[in-house]
């Protein structure tokens, strides 16, 4: 069933001297997909890990890379990370001059495409793309690092976003991400929300027990 509840765990709050092994632990652990922060340094204050780390997590899971491309220009990236086997690619619209173009390029490669909005920035933006993509992802922080507080103020949108797609009979998934935790997932569904990103909730509670964490936020 296309909407129901997904737990999108993020690598980047994930032991970087062991990713794989980690992305083994957390297929194990009951992941949906796995969530992959690509940073450049230049469209967020942070620099993560490109294609080639993607390429070589690959084989080890079946499970989906729900690649979040936090870079800028995107374009020109957009078949490194197809061909290193992300299923999702979700772009910033600011990190584009022609969002149609970096749609249709992902198009291409036959993945799924993702749009992301910060914080502060409005439905308006993508509206006119909700026909032509799988996902939105609503940023509950601003991009570029994990362990931030929650953003209450983007449940609204999350709202707003959810009773749009239904009026107008879309099959598109609202993605959040940024600070969600077990006592704010809840709020984030009720929203509208039917995948959850989380890194540092799954990573560090309950003394890293992964399944126990990924449990509590699709169940709470
Ligand atoms: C931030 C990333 C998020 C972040 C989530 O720019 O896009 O995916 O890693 O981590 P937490 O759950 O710790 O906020
Ligand atoms: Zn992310």
């Amino acid at each position: 069933m296309r909407n129901s509840i997904k737990i999108s765990p993020s690598i980047l709050s994930a032991d970087f001297s062991k990713l794989g092994s980690e992305v083994i632990s957390l297929e194990k652990a009951g992941a949906d997909y796995i969530h992959i922060d690509v940073m450049d340094g230049h469209f967020v204050p942070n620099l993560t890990i490109g294609p080639e780390v993607i390429k070589k997590l690959r084989p080890l899971t079946k499970k989906i890379f729900d690649v979040h491309l936090m870079i800028s220009p995107v374009d020109n990236f957009i078949k490194d990370f197809a061909d290193a086997g992300a299923d999702i690619i979700t772009f910033h619209p600011e990190a584009t001059k022609d969002t149609s173009k970096t749609i249709q390029l992902i198009r291409k490669e036959n993945k799924k495409v993702g749009i992301s909005l910060k914080p502060h920035s409005e439905i308006s933006l993508i509206e006119k793309y909700l026909s032509e993509i799988d996902l939105v992802l609503i940023m509950s922080v601003e991009p570029g690092f994990g362990g931030q507080k929650f953003m209450p103020e983007v449940l609204e949108k999350t709202k707003n976003l959810k009773d749009i797609i239904e009026k107008e009979n879309l099959n598109v998934d609202i993605e959040i991400d940024g600070g969600i935790n077990f006592q704010n997932c809840s709020l984030a569904k009720k929203a509208g929300a039917n995948i959850l990103v989380s890194g540092s909730t799954i990573f560090k509670e309950n003394k890293g027990d992964l399944k126990k964490n990924i449990e509590i936020l699709r169940k709470n």
